[in-house]
């Protein structure tokens, strides 16, 4: 056991050994550190005001990652190194090149959300070299700005590539950050609290089977994109969270064939490299999965143990007819992904347990998949309905298996067995398509709520069906368009 916390803040080595378990990164930088140029906006890690830049090892080589200060818990830093605006302007007073460059370009007015952009900036500085404007759109979806305008931010971005890169003092002490963070990296469990709440880090699978075994009240914590705002938002106390954040192996993500196994701790951006490979449906999808911040800290275990009816890795796994490991001490037991949620915000997982690995089986040739995520904006938003779509046919082109999954028709991510019946057996055409679209009625009484009124989620619900139609049977000629409007009362 190791009853410390220990991480690099720039070249600082920080040891911290008594720790409220969910005290945010961000309150502790401006108010114990009085770091305050990391700024406060939402608190709920959709702003970006709060971007830090964190570095870890993967695979024994220095990542850096852009994540929200906010939502991410303190003692979860352990082993890594943290750069914060502070960092950036040298000890001469000159100011780094993506900092130069937002000057040069214009990025900034009243300033709050400058901070952040500048760390997101980092991020792609140091990570990337040749950036195209949808790469540096996606990088910085989870910025916003209220004044400046993007325009100026991302020609800020394009300028940023300065010459003289590996000079820069970030990178010419990458080398010597890796092996510092080398040397602080062990085995231990830790385990460190505040005399009344408790914080455990486990570093390998094994302590952590053993832990939640023993511990089976506690709070799992991967990235805490969910988690985070339970405490931000819904003031919730925790009295004992176990981090999984420091376990390689749970990161691991491997081809198995015909299929990939994707442990837990994959993070959205390793989960969406992984799954475009299957389909550039899926990459598209990912795209829009939180902003970058989020993505690099969420993981597809806590995507899917939340339980949210608009998660959105579920009904996209569903519909490939996905497999759930879970584990208990040494035992394991695999589910069918959808078995997983039984009634709103209620899953199948045992005291004790934890979600070690998702298998996601690939498309079988000639298969059809097709997923679509409605949410009010474009960038950055939680689902009002997602759907996602896998049939079979057979040689005559009928439909021999058909796998239907929504987010946000009910209280769970769910299949729609009605519509799926309906199109069991038939040509995958209009008619088809229209036979499905009634039996949704069957399947779902969606809610009204802030997203979205339950007769647009159910008109929504059916026009992605369409949609997946028109997607995936060609010639796309105007009078089948036309025809599938019509019947959708667009005619
Ligand atoms: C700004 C913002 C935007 C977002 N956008 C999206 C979006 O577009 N689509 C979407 O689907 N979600 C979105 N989310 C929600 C969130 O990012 C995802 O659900 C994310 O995948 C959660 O993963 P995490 O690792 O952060 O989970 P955490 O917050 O750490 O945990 C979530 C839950 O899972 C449990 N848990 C975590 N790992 C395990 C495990 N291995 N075994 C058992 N239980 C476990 C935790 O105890 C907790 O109950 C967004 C969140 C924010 C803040
Ligand atoms: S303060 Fe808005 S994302 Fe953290
Ligand atoms: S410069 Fe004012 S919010 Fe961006």
């Amino acid at each position: 056991m190791r009853e410390n916390v220990r991480f690099l803040l720039g070249d600082e080595l920080v040891e911290i050994a008594s720790c409220d378990p969910t005290r945010t990164v961000l309150d502790w930088l401006r108010l114990d550190r009085r770091r305050t140029g990391t700024k406060e906006g939402c608190a709920e890690g959709d702003c970006g005001a709060c971007t830090i830049v964190v570095g870890r090892l993967d695979g024994g080589r220095l990542r850096y990652e852009a994540i929200n200060a906010c939502i991410r818990f303190l003692p979860t830093l352990d082993g890594c190194h943290v750069l914060t605006v502070e960092h950036l302007r040298g000890s001469d007073g000159a100011l780094h090149p993506v900092q130069q460059a937002m000057v040069d370009c214009h990025g900034s007015q009243c300033g709050f959300c400058t901070p952040g952009f500048v760390m997101s900036l980092l991020a792609l500085w140091l990570n990337e070299r040749s950036l195209s404007v949808q790469r540096i759109e996606d990088a910085l979806a989870g910025n916003l700005c209220r004044c400046t305008g993007y325009q100026p931010i991302i020609a800020a971005a394009q300028r940023m590539n300065a010459a003289g890169r590996e000079q820069n003092r970030f990178v010419a002490a990458m080398p010597t950050i890796t092996a510092r963070l080398k040397a602080l990296a062990d085995e231990e469990t830790i385990a460190i609290g505040n005399g009344e709440r408790h914080f455990y880090a486990p570093a390998t699978v094994e302590a952590l089977a053993e832990l939640v075994s023993a511990q089976p009240q506690a709070t799992l914590v991967a990235g805490a994109t969910d988690v985070g705002l339970w405490v931000t938002k819904g003031m919730r106390r925790l009295d004992s969270v176990i981090s999984l954040g420091r376990i390689d192996a749970l990161r691991e993500i491997s081809d198995e064939g015909d299929h990939l196994r994707l442990g837990a701790m994959a993070n959205q951006i390793a989960v969406r490299a992984a799954l475009a490979g299957i389909s550039p449906q899926l990459d598209e999808m990912m795209r829009r999965f939180g902003g970058e911040q989020v993505r690099n800290a969420g993981t597809i275990g806590g995507n899917i143990a939340n339980g949210s009816p608009i998660g959105d890795l579920p009904p996209a796994l569903i519909a490939l007819g996905a497999t759930l490991v879970l584990r208990k001490g040494n035992e394991r037991r695999e589910l069918p992904l959808e078995a997983f949620f039984l009634d709103y915000r209620k899953q199948d997982r045992r005291p004790g347990e934890f979600v070690e690995a998702v298998l996601v089986p690939k498309l079988q040739a000639g298969a059809l998949y097709h997923i679509s995520k409605i949410s009010k904006r474009f960038d950055e938003d939680i689902s009002a309905v997602c759907g996602a779509f896998h049939l079979r046919l057979d040689e005559t082109g009928r439909v021999s298996d058909a796998r239907l999954a929504y987010g946000g028709m009910a209280g769970i991510p769910k299949r729609a067995k009605a519509a799926e019946a309906a199109l069991l057996g038939r040509s995958w055409d209009n008619a088809a398509a229209a036979a499905a679209c009634a039996a949704l009625a069957e399947d779902f009484t969606p809610l009204t709520d802030m997203r979205a009124s339950a007769a647009y989620r159910l008109k929504v619900a059916g026009n992605l069906l369409r949609r997946f139609l028109i997607e995936t049977t060609a010639p796309r000629t105007a009078t089948r368009v036309a025809g599938l409007l019509a019947e959708a009362g667009h005619g």
